[in-house]
């Protein structure tokens, strides 16, 4: 990735990476990648590539977070030390523990917890490499991971971001999923989640600045395209099951 401000992101229609804005990377859904967890599911977009496990429902410690009435979903997300370009210092810090907080948000509304009064429910994603959109890409990890593990759910959730290019003129246009020179020199980047059949939002943050007419359109483009997504993660789990019943 250069340090100079690009002359323009999208060209002619196409993206740097010659994609249209409506475009998202290629998508990689791996499911079980952790065998040992309870549920875990791996997920590529583009160069980005995030792991999410799951171990639960178990019991919660410490006792003082303890829900009587439902479980607690707890997220710790992180990115390994190797993920960026510059060594991500180990450990969680202020973004990481942010992130985290929004994605235990986006899947608690999703999580049937009610089912297990008490008890936690614990995810880990581990972002592994990261080229942008590392928090939405390991949000739909997380989601495959919990229904890996057996965990019911309301719906799957399926997120993506969206955003605000340049031309050559300066002129701003709408793409989805932001890759890392977007998402660096690009006008605004949303980060969005949505459970398709509940037709809910579960996530929306937003960086930069995009009018109300922009932000509109982004989310059209972005919701044609989750549904394309959940479909690919269908497609996934089925054959996790078809192939757990052989
Ligand atoms: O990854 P996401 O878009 O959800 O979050 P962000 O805070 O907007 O970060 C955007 C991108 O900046 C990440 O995906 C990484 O590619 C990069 N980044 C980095 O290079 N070093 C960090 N310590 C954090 C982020």
């Amino acid at each position: 990735m250069g340090d100079e401000k690009p002359k323009f992101l999208i060209k002619g229609g196409k993206r740097l990476d010659g994609r249209k804005p409506e475009d998202v990377r290629p998508i990689q859904i791996k499911m079980g990648v952790v065998p040992n967890a309870d549920g875990s599911a791996e997920v590529i977009f583009g160069k980005t590539r995030v792991i999410a496990t799951v171990y639960g429902p178990r019991e919660l410690h410490p006792r003082h977070q303890v829900i009587n009435e439902r479980a607690r979903v707890r997220v710790r997300y992180d990115m390994m030390t190797f993920s960026v370009e510059d060594r991500k210092r180990p450990g969680p810090g202020r973004r990481e523990t942010e992130i985290s907080k929004v994605l235990a948000e986006a899947l608690t509304r999703v999580v049937i917890t009610e089912k297990y009064p008490t008890r936690a429910i614990d995810v880990f994603v581990t972002v592994v490499q990261a080229d942008a959109s590392t928090r939405v890409a390991g949000l739909n990890a997380a989601s495959l991971a919990l229904a890996d593990a057996g965990i019911p759910m309301r719906d799957l959730v399926v997120s993506l971001s969206f955003g605000k290019s340049y031309d050559e003129k300066g002129q701003g246009h709408m793409v989805v999923d932001l890759e890392k020179e977007e998402d660096n020199w690009g006008m605004g980047d949303i980060a969005y989640a949505v459970a398709p059949a509940l037709g809910e939002v579960l996530l929306l943050q937003m960086d930069g600045d995009v009018t109300l007419e922009e932000f509109k359109k982004g989310k059209t483009m972005a919701d044609k395209a989750a549904l394309e997504i959940y479909e690919m993660q269908k497609r996934a789990l089925k054959a996790r099951y078809e192939e757990g019943s052989k």
